[in-house]
């Protein structure tokens, strides 16, 4: 039998908090802690365990407090290190867990770490951070790329080299080769852990070991810049800091931990998530959120087929299986809503987020559902490039429209890709800028929100909120649909997604059509449907983005 507690991350449901755009409780058209705090009997009511809440620490925010300048103070925007305590304090009165973003491969060139580090060559800071001189021609170290475009090297006057920044030129990366760097870190996940939490995403994790030949990379044309993921992405040596990080804070804590590991090749997953040797409890792997999105095409929309967003899901269930553990999600604050890239947000909005819901809610691992997932939020492609606030999309705009690509094709890819497609405010009603501020909202709302709401939701028996409520309900009831084994069906379909959890005697089938067509089976379902999300069933028939997620004993199966 599972250990129940020691197991509470793996029976848990995560919802994710983007602050900045959740519930503004003081009109400044930013979401804030009391907004968080206020919403907390509806996350309540909707059966989520945990909370995973996005940077609420002090920062300049440049990308949105993934850019902090001091770890143990509160944005002010988003309240006091007070508020921070009451949200925990209130969570748990809820029975809530939260979890914070732990940005460790960086910090904002605002921090007070990297203001001595750039002070001067001999302060006792200088190589907490990468710094190197130009070459001989006067360019940057090495060629590498940033993860947001443009060389991964700023040249400070001051001291006149060069220090490194995978993502913006505000996130300097912090040198973790530096034993005191590391210890600080650490002291730090202690501090926040002694407050309260439960535990840590950690972000960008993949990026924190860097080639320390720093090579120059290789380009089509051995000119120009090349992604710096090559020399500084899972690079060998990465785990000595893992575990350390793991036998000092980690494990004396037992804290949950969910890390996004980019870059992971699938034959090294279980280093990561192996349940004894591992250094995470599970981590986010990207290959279904970036099948339109080819590293080598970058700005490029890549059509994808049903068999290759399947199997970006179930390999990493089969190379987990028995021994390690997934995080499972179909959205987040990086990407797109899943109804508009995966299902279908015109006529069939309905089903097929429901559908979408139950594929991937119910494979072997902890589901994150990322807040407005649960009502169906959908895109909204922006109508001109000045609503658009993330860095990397006005960066990505900026370098496309200097190399002279056609404005319309650049506001395409935008609305197929940014990172703001997912930044809209939540949609809680009907009221004026869906009740999410009485000010002016830092970034538009999408103006759906009268028919997609969370009021409307939770008064429609049968809306997408309820649906997800009874998924949180038939999977914290059956444990097969936790612990059971997971096997693939319908592997080679390009309609059909499914698979089989079984446990013990039990075994359960989910079976998704992923098409706007009926598709008939091959032979009637002979097990008991346990939740489909159209009313009625045709046993040997799935009409248009239907789920059915059926029930049946093995015995009798047999018999
Ligand atoms: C992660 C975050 C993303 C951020 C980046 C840099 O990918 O999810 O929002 O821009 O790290 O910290």
């Amino acid at each position: 039998m599972e250990n129940r507690d020691i197991n509470w991350w793996k029976e848990s449901v995560v919802y994710q908090i983007y602050p900045r755009s959740f519930q503004d409780s003081d009109g400044d058209g930013i979401g804030d802690l009391r907004g968080i705090i206020s919403r907390l009997g509806y996350l309540c009511e909707l059966g989520i365990d945990v909370i995973w809440l996005c940077p609420v620490y002090d920062s300049p925010n440049d990308d949105n407090g993934y850019d902090i300048r001091d770890f143990y103070k509160i944005q002010e925007e988003y309240g006091s290190m007070e508020d921070m305590l009451e949200l925990i304090r209130q969570a748990e009165a809820y029975g809530i867990r939260l979890i914070m973003d732990l940005v460790a491969n960086h910090t904002s060139d605002e921090h007070a770490w990297f203001i001595e580090s750039r002070s001067s060559k001999d302060n006792p800071k200088r190589d907490w951070y990468i710094w190197k001189p130009g070459t001989e021609e006067g360019r940057e170290p090495t060629n590498w790329e940033s993860n947001f475009g443009g060389p991964a090297w700023e040249y400070d006057d001051n001291t006149q080299e060069y220090y490194l920044h995978c993502f913006s030129r505000k996130q300097p990366d912090l040198n973790w080769e530096k034993p005191e760097v590391r210890g600080s870190i650490f002291a730090m996940m202690e501090w926040w852990i002694n407050q309260g939490i439960a535990g840590f995403r950690v972000d960008a994790v993949t990026f924190i070991k860097k080639n320390q030949d720093f090579p120059q990379l290789k380009t089509a044309d051995n000119r120009g810049y090349a992604p710096l993921a090559e020399a500084s992405l899972n690079q060998p040596g990465i785990l000595d800091f893992l575990r350390e990080m793991r036998q000092k804070v980690l494990e004396p804590h037992e804290v949950m931990t969910v890390a996004e590991a980019p870059g992971v090749p699938i034959e090294q997953i279980l280093d990561y998530v192996d349940e004894r040797q591992g250094v995470f409890n599970m981590i986010f792997q990207f290959d279904h959120v970036d099948l339109d999105a080819k590293p080598l095409a970058k700005g490029i929309y890549h059509p994808w087929k049903l068999t290759d967003f399947k199997q970006a899901l179930s390999k990493w269930q089969t190379a987990t299986a028995g021994r390690g553990w997934m995080a499972l999600f179909m959205e987040n604050h990086d990407h797109v809503r899943s109804v508009s890239k995966f299902g279908n947000d015109g006529q069939y909005h309905r089903e097929s987020a429901k559908m979408l819901a139950a594929y991937y809610f119910l494979m072997r691992g902890t589901p994150f559902i990322y807040q407005g997932q649960e009502i169906g939020m959908t895109n909204y492609a922006f109508p001109a490039i000045e609503d658009y606030r993330d860095i990397e999309s006005l960066g990505f705009h900026r370098q496309q429209a200097a190399q002279g690509r056609n404005q319309a094709e650049i506001m395409d890819y935008l609305a197929l890709r940014s990172r703001d497609q997912g930044r809209t405010p939540m949609q809680w009603s009907t009221e004026p800028l869906a009740g999410f501020t009485q000010g002016v909202p830092w970034i538009k709302v999408n103006p759906n929100y009268p028919q997609i709401n969370v009021q409307q939701s939770f008064m429609d028996e049968d809306s997408i909120l309820n649906f997800y409520r009874e998924l949180i309900r038939l999977r914290r009831e059956n444990q097969a649909l936790i612990y059971g084994d997971y096997r693939e069906i319908y592997p080679d379909s390009e309609e059909i997604g499914g698979y089989e959890r079984v446990h013990g005697q039990e075994r359960w089938t989910v079976m998704c059509n992923f098409t706007d067509r009926s598709i008939r089976l091959s032979a009637p379902l002979e097990e008991e449907i346990m939740l489909s999300n159209i009313s009625g069933h045709d046993k040997d028939v799935l009409r248009p983005y239907e789920v059915l997620v059926c029930r049946a004993e093995l015995m009798k199966l047999r018999e």
